[in-house]
């Protein structure tokens, strides 16, 4: 119990809980809005930019910010190139791109507020920015993320695989603080754009756990169609839509199709594998807005993970090394 004498021990605490919340900071929508008034703006007309360059970008950019999230938090570390044992260099991340895209912004946004934008957020606002160009919902992006200081291949090791079950994929999205909601609108709703490359299929395919052969949930037709474009033992680089119905835009379609037994990789027919995952999905099919907004909460919560503000890590001047 406290008493007249431990005034000062509490006077201590306050101090130090003071001290510690203004390191620990928060995000904040506009956190710009003073130090680096052109910088959403900017970042908005590279991602504008490079879709006209390719109109694959915007799938490149929403796959970084996943990959950037679940490691380390969303610090932007998968961006540091430090060679085959940093982070980039992981199974889990192979064929994530964009980095380039990320890099073009932040030389721009150097140029005008030298120091101020982290890499992290240029990742995050990228992402949104590629949501909306594509027929998603635009949303607002709180920001104030820090860089982090560490790329390491083996923080990369428990990434969500291709070919997890619904249970491994459902508990490493709860690990992140991800609900199955989340899970179902993030992984199954983001791969409404997209490709993948035939590499991630050879096991839905060719050798599926635990009967052999390929996948049973994959409707016959659809299966001898995939079968041709990703044969076995054929080139792995081939890529393929995730969404061969509407491959361009962001919409319910990967939902139906994985209802249908139209899904192209194995971690998106597995969300139809369990009771409270296939009802969240069905739930969105023709909700048209709602599965839009709802995809946008999410990112938004996605991109809270393990965040780094206040004084913590750094602004990094390049966004592919630590300063
Ligand atoms: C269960 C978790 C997930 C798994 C197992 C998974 C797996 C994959 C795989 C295997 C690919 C193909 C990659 C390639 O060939 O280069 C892919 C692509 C993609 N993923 Fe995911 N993913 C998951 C969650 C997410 C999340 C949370 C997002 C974003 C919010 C996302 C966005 C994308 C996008 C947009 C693409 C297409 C990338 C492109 O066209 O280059 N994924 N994903």
């Amino acid at each position: 119990m406290l008493n007249y004498n431990s005034k000062p021990l509490l006077f201590a605490l306050v101090f130090i809980h003071s001290l510690f919340s203004s390191s620990q900071g928060q995000l904040l929508v506009g956190f710009y809005s003073q130090t680096c008034p052109t910088a959403e703006s900017i970042v908005h007309s590279v991602v504008d930019e490079n879709f006209k360059r390719d109109p694959g970008n915007p799938a490149v950019l929403l796959r970084l910010q996943f990959h950037d999230c679940f490691v380390k938090g969303c610090d932007g570390s998968i961006l540091i190139n430090n060679g085959a044992e940093g982070e980039r260099g992981a199974r889990g991340n192979l064929g994530v791109g964009g980095y380039e895209i990320i890099e073009e912004a932040k030389k721009m946004l150097e140029s005008v507020c030298p120091g101020v934008v982290s890499c992290a957020d240029i990742v995050a606002l990228a992402a949104r920015d590629a949501v909306s160009l594509v027929n998603g919902q635009f949303y607002e992006v709180p920001t104030g993320r820090r860089d982090g200081r560490v790329s390491s291949k083996s923080l990369a090791a428990n990434l969500p695989d291709v070919d997890d079950s619904i249970q491994l994929l459902k508990s490493r999205f709860q690990q992140k603080g991800l609900s199955d909601r989340d899970l179902v609108l993030l992984s199954g709703g983001a791969h409404t754009i997209g490709l993948t490359a035939c590499f991630f299929m050879q096991k839905r395919l060719y050798n599926f756990t635990p009967s052999g052969g390929s996948d049973p949930s994959i409707d016959p037709g659809f299966l001898r169609e995939l079968k041709a474009n990703c044969p076995f033992n054929g080139d792995p680089n081939v890529k393929i839509p995730l969404d061969p119905v509407t491959e361009f835009k962001f919409d319910d379609q990967v939902f139906v199709n994985i209802k249908n037994g139209f899904a192209v990789i194995a971690s998106d027919a597995r969300l139809y594998d369990d009771n409270n995952t296939r009802q969240i999905l069905e739930s969105y099919i023709g909700s048209g807005q709602n599965f839009l907004a709802d995809f946008a909460k999410a990112m938004v919560k996605m991109g809270k993970i393990g965040v780094k503000t206040g004084s913590q890590g750094e602004i990094r001047r390049v966004c592919s090394n630590v300063n």
